[in-house]
């Protein structure tokens, strides 16, 4: 039967899996990086509730910090160009660093922190994200760590927004034809 939420949206990744999902992804950081300083840097602001449960799955001690990247506004669509609004502060030359996303869509995103980072010279430079789109090569984008594979969906919940809002719902969920 189809799961929906109060919005009338269809709920596409429960609560359930999520968590699941995220505590598997912790131990298996916690346990690739052993005991090698560590900085995750979170991308906001969709990835806000994905690292608040992501380092509370890696047990371990952690650097955490912030960027924040615009390509988006407030459209549904691309504007295929990606600035920072914010950047992050934590000196990471000796450090390996993970960079959290919520979602890896065209990529633009990735590539954009990818490059932005390694030009600071980390140990190690990997990205998580909690969604990856199946058009994503993985080849060419290789994300670590990543939660769920959907396809062209537009998704909201759990740190995903349409037009700033549903960022709050515990799930993913996408809108109803
Ligand atoms: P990119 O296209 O991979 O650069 O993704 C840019 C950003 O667009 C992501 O980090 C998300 O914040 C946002 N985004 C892409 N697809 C969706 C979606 O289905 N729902 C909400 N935000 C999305």
């Amino acid at each position: 039967m189809r799961q929906q939420n109060k919005y009338n949206q269809k709920v596409l990744i429960s609560q359930e899996q999520i968590q699941e999902s995220v505590h598997a992804m912790g131990e298996r950081i916690a346990a690739d990086y052993g005991d090698d300083p560590l900085t995750i840097i979170g991308c906001l602001k969709g990835s806000f509730i994905f690292m608040a449960d992501l380092v509370r799955a890696i047990p371990r001690p952690l650097h955490i910090d912030f960027i924040e990247v615009s390509s988006y506004g407030n459209e549904l669509s691309s504007s295929g160009n990606v600035r920072i609004v914010k950047d992050f502060k934590h000196p990471v030359q000796d450090s390996h660093v993970l960079i959290v996303e919520d979602i890896v869509d065209t990529g633009l995103t990735f590539d954009f922190l990818f490059e932005h980072i390694r030009l600071k010279k980390p140990t190690s430079l990997e990205i998580a994200a909690l969604l990856v789109r199946s058009t994503v090569d993985l080849k060419k984008r290789p994300v670590k760590y990543h939660g769920f594979t959907i396809g062209e969906e537009y998704v909201v919940g759990y740190g995903l927004d349409a037009a700033g809002l549903y960022r709050n719902l515990n799930h993913v969920a996408v809108f109803e034809q």
